[in-house]
This record gives structure tokens, C-alpha cells and sequence, in this order.
């Protein structure tokens, strides 16, 4: 305990990058050290798989220290292991080596300080990142959980109950934007570069198709568009003739975006939800952010969305999504295995 609030460590490995966070009664963070790798993929064009889990191993142990010290300067005065309560560790979905590097530190933290080890899936993790930066926020709410690895539109009725009411049949939506980020040569990660020049494009110049799919379906699709870009670029470069890259880019996101605003809407209204909530790196996008809002408006639904950096991959999330598992009575065994395609439900 501290400060008689419930006092979880939580580490998170499950892509590329290591982190670790104090987080008081679920919604109070006294730490977040995120130790991102993002330098090092960058020369392959994405996350490496062999090279993330080397990189977690290296860097995990001086995370964990760098989260009680800073910790302990945010709370001025010492804190230590024998101040924790329980220790919170995603544990799917993700890449299996780099889930197992943060999952094996916790368990040996566990095993020697005979503290409870609570398991988290990492897309609940992501959408408890709104419960730190909304102080008032409970559920019922409809989640848009929208990252490099995931799209799911989920039905969030308490805070360890949720359905997947909607998923991408292929790529998820954050994949789409950095493999059309590598066509026009932006760089990766694509999401944000993408972001920042759609700004100066215009959204109309070029008509990519908006894939709806079956009528009433709240499922995505997001590799035709991707090929689409992909075959626009070929055919102006045979043509000869110059790209617009901020064009191309605004047109692709305004074609993702149409669909993904319009399905989370009519997920909310179907499913009754007044609320709706982002998350995942994706949600951290300035026009779905702002489309999003002004479709919400339109029907009386309130939008939630965390700052940039809890959209990302971090720990004090999954430190929120732990307490309120251990609240509930949900503690996990030393047995506990990485799942890299873990389910939601
Ligand atoms: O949640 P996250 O850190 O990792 C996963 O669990 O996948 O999300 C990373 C993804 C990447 O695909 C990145 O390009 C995307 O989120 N992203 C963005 C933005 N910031 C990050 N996509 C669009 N716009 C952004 N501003
Ligand atoms: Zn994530």
C-alpha cells in the first residue's frame, strides 16, 4: 500500500517497447517509464521480432528500477518493493518472445517476493488507459480499440467484462497506415508521419474505395486500400507523372477514417451507449480524433480519448487494467504462459 491506496508494478513487453509503472488505485500513476525501440526498427521499416525480445532482456531490469525511482520522487520519499500489492504483466496478445521477456520478470518478482502476479491482456490495457485521464469515466461505454496490431470495436459493460462486437478480417488499421506510409516513402512509424502531411493534402484527390463490407456488419477490412494506394502510386509513376504525397496520404486516411467513424457510431447507437472511447496508438490521430468528435456531437454521444502518450504502448495502463482484475479477485499462478494471439473476451 501507499498512501493507503492498492499499489500495483506493472510491466509491459508484448511489442517493442519495455515498460514499467507504479499505479495507485487503478488510476493514479506514479510512474511510467516507456523505454521504446523504435530507433532501432526504423532501419528495417518495422518491429524485428528477434531483435525486440533482445532489446526487452537488455533494457527490462533497468526499467523496473527506473519506475520505483521515479516513483519515489514524484511521492517524495522511498519506494520499494515491499510497497506493492500486486504485480501486473501483459501477457497476450503479442510477439511470443518479447511477451515472454516482461512475463518471466514478473513471475521471478512474484516468485521472490511472494506478491500475486495478475495477467493482463493488452487490449484491455489499452482501453484502461481512459480511466487514468477520466477520472469520471465508467463503464457501459463502446470501445474503439484501433492500433499497429489490432482494430476491435468491443462493448465494454463492466470493468473486467467486455464483447468483441467487430474486427479487421485482415490487416488492422495502424498496419494499413505504416505499409502506406513505406509506398510514399515517409518512414515508419507510418500512423503520425501520415498524420502530420494529410494536413496540407486535400482528402478528395483521390477516390479510394470505402470497404463497408456485408450491411450491418461491424467488421473492418483495410488490405484492398492499402493495394489501392499501392496501385495509384505504379500507375502515376508509369504515367510519368509526379505524386502529390500529401494528397494520397489525406485520401487514404479520409477513406479509412469515413468507415471507422461511421461503424463505431452505429456500434454506440445499436449496443445504447452514450460514450464512446478510443484506444490504442492509432487513437492517437488528429483527424479521427476530430471526425469522430463531430460525429459523436451530432447524436448526443460523448467522446473519450487518452493524451498521446497512454495511446501508445505503455505500463501504467496495464497497471490499470491489473488492479481492477486483482480487485476482483483475479490472480494468475507462476504458471501463467505468454499467448501471442490471446482473445479478448
Ligand atoms: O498501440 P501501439 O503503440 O502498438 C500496438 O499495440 O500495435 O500502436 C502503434 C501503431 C502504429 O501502427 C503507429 O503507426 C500507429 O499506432 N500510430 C498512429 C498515430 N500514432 C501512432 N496512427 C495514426 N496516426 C497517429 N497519430
Ligand atoms: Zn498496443
Amino acid at each position: 500500500m501507499i498512501n493507503g491506496k492498492k499499489a500495483i508494478l506493472a510491466i509491459e513487453s508484448s511489442c517493442d517497447e519495455t515498460a514499467c509503472a507504479v499505479v495507485l488505485d487503478g488510476r493514479e500513476v506514479a510512474s511510467n517509464i516507456i523505454s521504446t525501440q523504435i530507433e532501432i526498427h526504423k532501419l528495417y521499416g518495422g518491429v524485428v521480432p528477434e531483435i525486440a525480445s533482445r532489446h526487452h532482456l537488455q533494457n527490462v531490469n533497468a526499467v523496473v528500477e527506473q519506475a520505483f525511482e521515479e516513483a519515489s520522487k514524484n511521492l517524495g520519499r522511498e519506494i520499494t518493493m515491499d510497497d506493492i500489492d500486486a504485480i501486473g504483466v501483459t501477457y497476450g496478445p503479442g510477439l511470443v518472445g518479447a511477451l515472454l521477456i516482461g512475463l518471466a520478470t514478473a513471475k521471478a518478482y512474484a516468485l521472490a517476493t511472494g506478491k500475486p502476479l495478475v495477467g493482463v491482456h493488452h487490449i484491455k490495457g489499452h482501453i484502461c488507459a481512459n480511466f487514468i485521464e477520466h477520472k469520471e469515466l465508467e463503464p457501459p461505454f463502446m470501445a474503439l480499440v484501433i492500433s499497429g496490431g489490432h482494430t476491435n470495436l468491443v462493448e465494454v459493460t463492466d470493468y473486467n467484462e467486455c464483447q468483441v462486437l467487430g474486427g479487421t478480417r485482415d490487416d488492422a488499421a495502424g498496419e494499413a497506415y505504416d505499409k502506406v506510409a513505406r509506398v510514399l516513402g515517409l518512414g515508419y512509424p507510418g500512423g503520425p508521419l501520415i498524420d502530420k502531411i494529410a494536413k496540407e493534402g486535400n482528402p478528395e484527390a483521390v477516390e479510394f474505395k470505402r470497404v463497408f463490407l456485408e450491411k450491418g456488419s461491424l467488421d473492418f477490412s483495410f488490405s484492398g486500400i492499402k493495394t489501392g494506394v499501392l496501385n495509384y502510386v505504379n500507375q502515376q509513376k508509369q504515367a510519368g507523372n509526379e505524386i502529390n504525397v500529401a494528397d494520397v496520404a489525406a485520401s487514404f486516411q479520409q477513406a479509412v477514417l469515413d468507415v471507422i467513424v461511421a461503424k463505431t457510431v452505429s456500434a454506440a447507437i445499436e449496443m445504447k451507449k452514450d460514450k464512446i472511447v478510443l484506444a490504442g496508438g492509432v487513437a492517437a490521430n488528429s483527424k479521427l480524433r476530430e471526425m469522430l468528435k463531430a460525429a459523436c456531437e451530432k447524436k448526443g454521444i460523448t467522446l473519450y480519448y487518452p493524451s498521446p502518450i497512454l495511446c501508445t504502448d505503455n505500463a501504467a495502463m496495464i497497471g490499470c487494467a491489473a488492479y481492477y482484475k486483482y480487485m476482483a479477485g483475479g490472480i494468475d499462478d507462476l504458471t501463467l504462459d505468454a499467448i501471442p494471439n490471446l482473445p479478448l473476451e
